[in-house]
C-alpha cells in the first residue's frame, strides 16, 4: 500500500486548444476535461490505474467536487474535512505540446487543521489488521495558505516517530519554500523527486538549464541533496529522461522523442511508475526504467490522463550506469534560486 498526502488538491480543469494561444484574444476549445488533482492525488491515480493499492490523504469537505471527483474515478482517499471549498487550477494545452497553468492559492488551512491532518496521515500509515504495510508515504505538491514550510518535514518527523521500525519510506516531491523548508529541518525524505528546476533551487544551483543539459552535472547536484539527508534522488529532466541517485549507484534514463500533447502531471506518473516499481521488488536501475516509461507514456496522452502499465514501453528505454567523481566546489552553484508555485 502506498499513501499520499495533498495538502493542497485542487479541481483541475485542462482546456485542450486547437492552436497556439493568444494572449488577449477569445479562442475556442478543442475539448475540456474535469478532474481531481493535486501531485498526491495524480500519484494515486497512476497507481489505481495500474491495480496498485494506493490511499490518497487530503483536506476537503464530503461534498466538495474534489472528494466527489474521487469517488467518481474509484481512487480511494481520506479526507479531512474543512468547510472552504477546495481550489480549482486550470490548464492550457497547445498542439505543440506547450502547456500554460494558472493555480489558485487554494483555502488556508489553520494550526488545529494542520494537526488533524498530520493525525489522520499517521492514522493512514499505521499498520492495520488483514492490510498489508505500507511502504511509501508520499508528500507531494504546493502548501496552502496558513500552512508553515517546514510542514512535510513536520509531517516526517510525526510518522516516523510515531511508527518507529513500522514507519513507510518516505518520498516527496514539491518545490519552492515547501521543498527547501522539508531539507532544512532535518527531516529528509527516503526518495526525493526534482524536476531540473526544483533541484537547482534545492541544491543551489544558479543555472537550471545547465542541469538539464548536462546529466553528470544533475547528478553531482544530486549529490549534494544526498550530503543534507536526503536518501535517493530521483532526478526528472523532461523529454531528457531522467536520473536516479542512490547510496549504491547512479544511473541514466533516456528514451527516443515521443509525441508530446500534455507534460501536465508527467513528473507525477514518474514517480509512480518509480514507485510501483519498486514495491513490486525491482532493482532500482529498473525502477528509473519504469519511471521513464511512465513520465513519457504520461506525455504522449492528453490533458492529466495517466497512463496504465500496460501503456508504458520500458523496452524503449536506454539505463546507463554514471559515475560520479567526488569533487571540490561546482560550477554553476549559487546561494540561492528564484522558486515557483508548484500543483
Ligand atoms: N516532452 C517529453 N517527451 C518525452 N517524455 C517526457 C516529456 N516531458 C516529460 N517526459 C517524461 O516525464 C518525466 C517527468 O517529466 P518532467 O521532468 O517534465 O516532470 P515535472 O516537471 O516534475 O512534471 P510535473 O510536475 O508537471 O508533473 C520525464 O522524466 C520523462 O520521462
Ligand atoms: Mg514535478
Amino acid at each position: 500500500m502506498i499513501v499520499t498526502l495533498t495538502a493542497n488538491p485542487s479541481l483541475d480543469r485542462t482546456v485542450e486548444l486547437p492552436g497556439a494561444l493568444v494572449r488577449g484574444a477569445v479562442q475556442r476549445a478543442a475539448g475540456t476535461t474535469e478532474e481531481s488533482g493535486g501531485k498526491g492525488v495524480n500519484v494515486c491515480r497512476a497507481l489505481t490505474a495500474s491495480g496498485v493499492a494506493s490511499l490518497a490523504v487530503l483536506p476537503g469537505a464530503d461534498e466538495d467536487p474534489v472528494t466527489a471527483g474521487l469517488r467518481q474515478a474509484g481512487i480511494p482517499y481520506l479526507n479531512m474535512p474543512i468547510t472552504a471549498p477546495l481550489r480549482s487550477n486550470i490548464t492550457l494545452t497547445e498542439p505543440d505540446g506547450t502547456t500554460t497553468k494558472v493555480n489558485a492559492p487554494g483555502p488556508s488551512l489553520s494550526p488545529v487543521e494542520q494537526e488533524a491532518l498530520i493525525a489522520l496521515v499517521v492514522g493512514a500509515c499505521t499498520p492495520k489488521e488483514g492490510s498489508g504495510p505500507v511502504s511509501w508515504l508520499v508528500l507531494a505538491g504546493s502548501l496552502p495558505p496558513g500552512v508553515p514550510p517546514n510542514f512535510y518535514a513536520l509531517v516526517a518527523q510525526a510518522v516516523r516517530e510515531r511508527l518507529g521500525t513500522e514507519a513507510p519510506l518516505i518520498a516527496m516531491d514539491s518545490s519552492g519554500p515547501p521543498l527547501t523548508g522539508a531539507l532544512m529541518h532535518g527531516a529528509a525524505p527516503d526518495l526525493l523527486k526534482p524536476n531540473a528546476e526544483e533541484l537547482a533551487e534545492a541544491a543551489g544551483f544558479s543555472n537550471e538549464a545547465a542541469l538539464e543539459a548536462d546529466p553528470l552535472l544533475a547528478a553531482r547536484a544530486a549529490g549534494v541533496l544526498r550530503e543534507r539527508g536526503v536518501g535517493a534522488a530521483l532526478v526528472t529532466l523532461g523529454a531528457k529522461g531522467a536520473l536516479l541517485v542512490t547510496a549504491d549507484g547512479s544511473w541514466l534514463a533516456t528514451r527516443p522523442p515521443v509525441q508530446a500533447r500534455s507534460t501536465v502531471g508527467a513528473g507525477d506518473s514518474a514517480l509512480a511508475g518509480y514507485l510501483l516499481a519498486e514495491v513490486a521488488g525491482v532493482p532500482p536501475a529498473e525502477c528509473l526504467r519504469q519511471a521513464v516509461a511512465h513520465g513519457a507514456a504520461a506525455a504522449a496522452l492528453p490533458g492529466t490522463a495517466v497512463p496504465t502499465l500496460a501503456q508504458t514501453d520500458p523496452g524503449e528505454v536506454t539505463v546507463t550506469a554514471l559515475s560520479i567523481e567526488p569533487q571540490g566546489p561546482i560550477a554553476g552553484r549559487a546561494a540561492a534560486a528564484p522558486q515557483k508555485e508548484e500543483s
